[in-house]
C-alpha cells in the first residue's frame, strides 16, 4: 500500500467510517499522514467497529476517537465538529454515510424514501454547514468532500431514490463550492462505481447488477474501498488546491464507455 505524507499535519473527519469505503477513507487518511482522524458512525459496531478502526489509526501513528453521531440529525453533526476542537479544529471533513435500500424502484415506499434522503442527502448538507461552520471561525481554508455515486451521474431504474439522492450530492458540493470559495473552503464530491463493500453484497439489486458492471467496467474489476480512500485523500490534500465543485469518478473507467 502506498503511503504519502499529502494529508500532513491535517485533522480529518470521517462520517460512517465504522465499516467499508469510511473506514478505508479513515485508515487511509492516517496513512497519507493526517495528524487526527475523527471516526463517526451511528453506531459503534455495523461491521468492523468504530473503537477498533480507531484503534488501528493510532497505531499508524496518528491520533484518533471514535464519535458517534448520526448524520441526518443536525445536532449531532455540530457535535461531531466540536470534538475536532481538541485537536486543533478540521481541516477535511468527508461526509461519507450513506444507506441504500432494500424496497428502492419506482414505487419506493414513502417511509423508506424520507429515511433515505435524511441519511444520504441532509446528513452531507448538515455535515458540510458544521465543518464550514468551524472553518471559518478558525480561519481554515479546509475541504469537504460528499459521497456521491457514479449512480448520482447516470440513474438507474432500481435504484431510483438512493441515485436521486446521490444526483444531489453531486449539485450540493458545486452549490457548497460558489458560497464556501470566497472563504477558501474547496468543496467536491466523489463518485465511486462499484465498490466492494458490504453495502453492495447486501443490496440485492446492486450486487446482481454488480458483475454486469464489473464486465463493462474497462479495468475488468470491482473498485476496492482503499482506492476511494486514495482518491479522496488527494481531494482533502493541499494538491488539490484548485479543485473545487467537481464530481471526481472513481469507477475504473465504467461510466466512461458506451
Ligand atoms: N459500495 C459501493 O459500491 C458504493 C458506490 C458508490 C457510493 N457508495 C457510497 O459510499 C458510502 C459508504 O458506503 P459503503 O459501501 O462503505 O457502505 P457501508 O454500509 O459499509 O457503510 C456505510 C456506513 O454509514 C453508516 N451510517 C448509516 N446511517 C448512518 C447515519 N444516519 N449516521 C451516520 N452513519 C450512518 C453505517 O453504519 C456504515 O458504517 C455511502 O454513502 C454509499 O452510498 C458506495
Amino acid at each position: 500500500m502506498i503511503k504519502s505524507n499529502m494529508l500532513d499535519g491535517k485533522v480529518v473527519i470521517v462520517t460512517g467510517a465504522s465499516s467499508g469505503i469510511g473506514r478505508a477513507i479513515a485508515i487511509r487518511a492516517a496513512e497519507h499522514g493526517a495528524k487526527a482522524v475523527i471516526v463517526s458512525d451511528v453506531v459503534e459496531t455495523p461491521r468492523e467497529g468504530g473503537e477498533p478502526t480507531a484503534s488501528e489509526i493510532r497505531k499508524l501513528g496518528a491520533q484518533s476517537v471514535f464519535v458517534k453521531a448520526d448524520v441526518s440529525r443536525k445536532a449531532d453533526n455540530d457535535e461531531l465538529v466540536a470534538t475536532a476542537e481538541q485537536f486543533g479544529g478540521v481541516d477535511v471533513m468527508f461526509a461519507n454515510a450513506g444507506i441504500t435500500l432494500k424496497t428502492d424502484g419506482p414505487e419506493v415506499p414513502e417511509e423508506d424514501y424520507r429515511r433515505l434522503m435524511s441519511v444520504n442527502l441532509d446528513g452531507p448538507l448538515f455535515g458540510a454547514q458544521a465543518a464550514a461552520r468551524q472553518m471559518k471561525a478558525l480561519g481554515k481554508q479546509g475541504s469537504i468532500v460528499l459521497m456521491a455515486s457514479m449512480g448520482g451521474i447516470s440513474g438507474a431504474g432500481i435504484t431510483v431514490a438512493y441515485s436521486t439522492s446521490k444526483g444531489g450530492v453531486v449539485v450540493m458540493a458545486k452549490s457548497l463550492a460558489d458560497a464556501l470559495g470566497p472563504a477558501g473552503i474547496r468543496v467536491n464530491a466523489v463518485a465511486p462505481g462499484t465498490i466492494d463493500t458490504e453495502l453492495l453484497r447486501t443490496s440485492p439489486g446492486i450486487a446482481q447488477a454488480s458483475e454486469g458492471f464489473r464486465q463493462r467496467t474497462p479495468l475488468l474489476r470491482l473498485g476496492k474501498p482503499s482506492e476511494v480512500g486514495d482518491a479522496v485523500a488527494f481531494l482533502g490534500s493541499d494538491l488539490s488546491s484548485y479543485v473545487s465543485g467537481t464530481a471526481l469518478l472513481v469507477d475504473g473507467g465504467l461510466l466512461s464507455v458506451i
